[in-house]
């Protein structure tokens, strides 16, 4: 059969609140047209991230009941563990209660003022997280990574030559770890290729360096390894998943993603010296080693959730439906990312809105915009959230982009059909979309909670 259907049923049902475009333009007054200050029940298709979204399944709420909430040794954790070791066999696992949590406890460990940790690229936790130490963090994605348009099977691979000579020249003593993430979110949800891992690995063993794979999209990155790369067709993915791992020291996880749960994440390692003092530090800040910030049901949820993340049926639809989105506004003209990543489409805003110059945000006008005629909220990844420099002063961002993130097993090929409608509705429209300025800001991450006008 040529068309990909959903793989479950729907049990139990969310009402969306229709509203008319008056509504929403004052709800967009209101919320100084920002996005991140809207009430999400005004919100019709809700594409802000991927992240804690998920919809569980009747098997995981049924593994909420069964949560035991023992402050140490609880069953739950014992499950948890089970699910964690059997894709991603590390010798010590700690839970935290998601993956930013794990990244401040590990860089916090081993990263100081003198440190670097190279990365495909950082994901912002990640990099403010080893910033936060004095550290650098260093992004070495490939050429093809950076380029929008630039079609590339595994666009989030390191480079291993840069890789290489950043390690002579920067010292193989200054970096306690390298890092990859999986997939590669910043880069556009790029995923990282089986023999980029391994090369990756072996140029760590040449100078003696440890490599820790930020796993949030680890099954997503699994099924693109199988579609995408010679040798891996025929291998079920809970092997590539296993063989992924087997080339790193440890992980990071943030389970709000491939966890399939609302909550959570996870340090895991092979260094025991580090581990006793993660643990250490973990207990300081988010909990006991044994539920680390969660309650014993959500670690269930993440038990179940694991199991049924790496399962094929589910990722063919997965990636299916992000695929389908892309597809469709990318042959009606609207300039993308391509090849489209694996948890969201983004669309290039810069191409989008030539009209409007990046200091006025063209992203920011296209994601009101999105929301204004359609109901989605999107989220803006360019100048408003990166252009602001420390000393004040303002400089476009490398790139203008949207980023839709599509929940996991949440939304339908209709709503799906209507966000291309809306999106494409909009191009028509684009001439007509006008720049927007900051009318109050805070000194950081100001895209959270400046205000925005129209100029
Ligand atoms: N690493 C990557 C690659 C991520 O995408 C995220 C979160 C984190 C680490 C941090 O995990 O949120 O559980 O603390 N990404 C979300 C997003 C926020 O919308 O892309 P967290």
């Amino acid at each position: 059969m040529k068309t990909i259907i959903e793989p479950f049923r729907i049990k139990s049902v969310e009402p969306i609140r229709m509203t008319s475009v008056e509504e929403r333009e004052q709800c967009l007054k209101d919320a100084y047209y920002n996005l991140f200050t809207l009430h999400s029940d005004d919100v019709l298709i809700d594409l802000l991230t991927d992240s804690g979204t998920s919809s569980m399944s009747a098997r995981q709420w049924g593994a909420l009941m069964e949560g035991d909430e023992s402050y140490a040794g609880s069953p739950s954790f014992y499950r948890f563990k089970k699910a964690v070791e059997h894709l991603m066999p590390f010798k010590y696992l700690i839970p935290t209660h998601q993956g930013r949590a794990a990244e401040s406890i590990l860089f916090t460990v081993v990263a100081n003022a003198s440190h670097a940790i190279p990365n495909n690229t950082h994901f912002d936790t990640t990099r403010a997280n080893v910033e936060s130490q004095g550290a650098a963090a260093v992004d070495l994605v490939i050429e093809e990574g950076r380029q929008p348009e630039t079609e590339h099977p595994f666009k989030g691979n390191m480079d291993i030559a840069a890789l290489d000579r950043f390690i002579r020249e920067r010292g193989a003593e200054t970096i306690p770890l390298c890092m990859l993430t999986v997939t590669n979110n910043s880069g556009g949800g790029q995923p990282v290729s089986m023999e980029n891992i391994r090369q990756t690995r072996e140029i760590c063993d040449r100078y003696d360096i440890p490599l820790f794979i930020d796993a949030c999209r680890f099954a997503e990155n699994a099924w693109f390894i199988k579609l995408r790369e010679r040798g891996y067709a025929d291998k079920p993915v809970i092997d590539i998943v296993r063989e992924m791992f087997s080339y790193a020291d440890g992980c990071t996880m943030s389970a709000k993603k491939d966890g399939l749960s609302n909550i959570g994440g996870w340090l895991a390692m092979n260094n025991e010296d580090w581990a006793v003092e993660c643990r250490n530090r973990l207990i300081l800040t988010e909990g006991f080693s044994t539920y680390g910030g969660l309650s014993g049901r959500d670690l269930d949820a993440i038990a179940v959730g694991l199991e049924e993340v790496v399962q094929e049926d589910y990722l063919r639809y997965r990636i299916a439906s992000t695929q389908y989105v892309a597809r469709h506004i990318s042959e009606a003209g609207v300039p993308i990312m391509k090849p489209a990543g694996g948890h969201a489409v983004y669309i290039d805003a810069r191409r989008f809105l030539p009209h409007i110059p990046p200091l006025q945000y063209p992203g920011q006008s296209l994601a009101v915009e999105l929301y204004r005629q359609g109901g989605i909220r999107g989220c803006e990844i360019g100048t408003a959230m990166f252009g602001l420099r420390p000393d004040g002063m303002e400089e476009p961002a490398h790139m203008d982009l949207v980023r839709l993130a599509i929940p996991r097993r949440m939304y339908t090929q209709a709503h799906m059909d209507y966000v291309v409608e809306v999106v494409t509705g909009v191009f028509e429209s684009r001439e007509s979309l006008r720049g927007m300025k900051f009318v109050r800001q805070p000194p950081a991450l100001r895209h959270f909670t400046g205000r925005f006008d129209y100029v």
